[in-house]
């Protein structure tokens, strides 16, 4: 499928630029201008609405998603430069209708509070166990430090990564 906005007032067909990208598991192809963030593309273009826009800085890790399997912040991320990537967001984790082991994980463990910062904080944790970084606590806390939490769940989100960090299905 193509997607293409009307362009604004100050935007012309010159500034569009034509990307392609897989995004949970689906081709997709857009034309739009080289400014436009993957975080936007998804939300805006996209209504993948589960990826949140906390900062826009790159600061509190609410827009994370996962390009060619590994996190980034998607408002730090142009489109553009990810033409031709597989980018996975939190719409993409739940299989057949049944929750990724970290969805359910959060669940069970109450990591969440708000849940503003959750589908960052799965597709990070992801991340962080396809990184084999997760072997402890510590480790979970270090490495996934740049997604923060106003609500301050961050013991029970470790907990909910613990329980499922030796399980090759919640890669
Ligand atoms: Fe991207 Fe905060 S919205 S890091
Ligand atoms: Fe509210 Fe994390 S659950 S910000």
């Amino acid at each position: 499928m193509t997607t293409t906005l009307a362009p604004s007032p100050a935007e012309t067909r010159d500034d569009r630029i034509d990307i392609t990208l897989t995004v949970n598991g689906r081709p997709e192809h857009f034309s739009i201008p080289p400014w436009v963030t993957l975080l936007d593309l998804l939300r805006e273009r996209m209504d993948l609405t589960g990826t949140k826009k906390g900062c826009d800085h790159g600061q509190c890790g609410a827009c994370t998603v996962l390009v060619n399997g590994v996190r980034v912040n998607s408002c730090l991320t142009l489109a553009v430069v990810r033409d031709g990537a597989a980018v996975e967001t939190i719409e993409g984790l739940a299989k057949d209708g049944t929750l990724h082991p970290l969805q359910q994980a959060f669940i069970d463990h109450d990591a969440f509070q708000c849940g503003y910062c959750t589908p960052g904080q799965i597709c990070s944790a992801v991340g962080v166990l396809r990184e084999g970084r997760a072997t402890d606590a510590a480790s979970i806390r270090e490495h996934m430090s740049g997604n923060l939490c106003r609500c301050g769940a961050y013991t029970n989100i470790v907990d909910a990564v613990l329980s499922v960090m030796d399980r090759e299905d919640a890669r």
